[in-house]
């Protein structure tokens, strides 16, 4: 038997002004189509936006379901959006803002375990790492510096 251990690590910074220009206009994007989620039974609002290496930004945002599990998170609408439109880009950052109306989301909000595996698809897929940045509707925001660094032991082609 032996141990093994996996560390993930995340960039913390207090605020947009601490980021590059290019992260602050995704981020801009993110909180922007955020306003535009269709959430009302979680009143639980999303945002994402993706640049592609061609140069094009996407954006997506949550789209719930009267039937609760047909609804779909920001951050697959904008990456299947993203592959649908532009199967033969790279997507090389991720932004992603959420935000609630029944509390403050002043903490950096992670994407959630199935988006996390479906945007690993892509990271796999193009074989270059995708940063994402994640805050709530203000305060601190977290990098990490690639899919795969939020999801140890992914499941991927490899094991079929
Ligand atoms: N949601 C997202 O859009 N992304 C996540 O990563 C977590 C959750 C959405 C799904 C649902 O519409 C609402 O937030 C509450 O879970």
């Amino acid at each position: 038997m032996k141990e093994v251990q996996i560390t993930s690590t995340l960039h913390i910074f207090e605020n947009l002004n601490e980021l590059p220009n290019d992260v602050v206009f995704l981020m801009q994007k993110a909180i922007e189509v955020r306003g535009k989620a269709y959430a009302p039974y979680s009143n639980f609002n999303v945002g994402a936006a993706l640049l592609l290496d061609n140069g094009e930004v996407v954006t997506g945002n949550n789209q719930e379901n009267a039937s609760y599990p047909s609804g779909l998170c920001a951050e697959r609408t904008a990456i299947y959006y993203a592959g649908s439109q532009y199967p033969n880009a790279k997507v090389v950052k991720m932004a992603i803002s959420a935000t609630s109306k029944s509390k403050p989301t002043l903490s950096p909000i992670p994407p959630c375990g199935a988006c996390r595996q479906a945007i690993s698809e892509y990271e796999v897929k193009q074989e270059t790492p995708i940063e994402i940045y994640f805050m709530g509707e203000a305060g601190q925001i977290a990098k990490s510096a690639s899919l795969a660094n939020l999801l140890p032991f992914v499941f991927d082609k490899s094991a079929l």
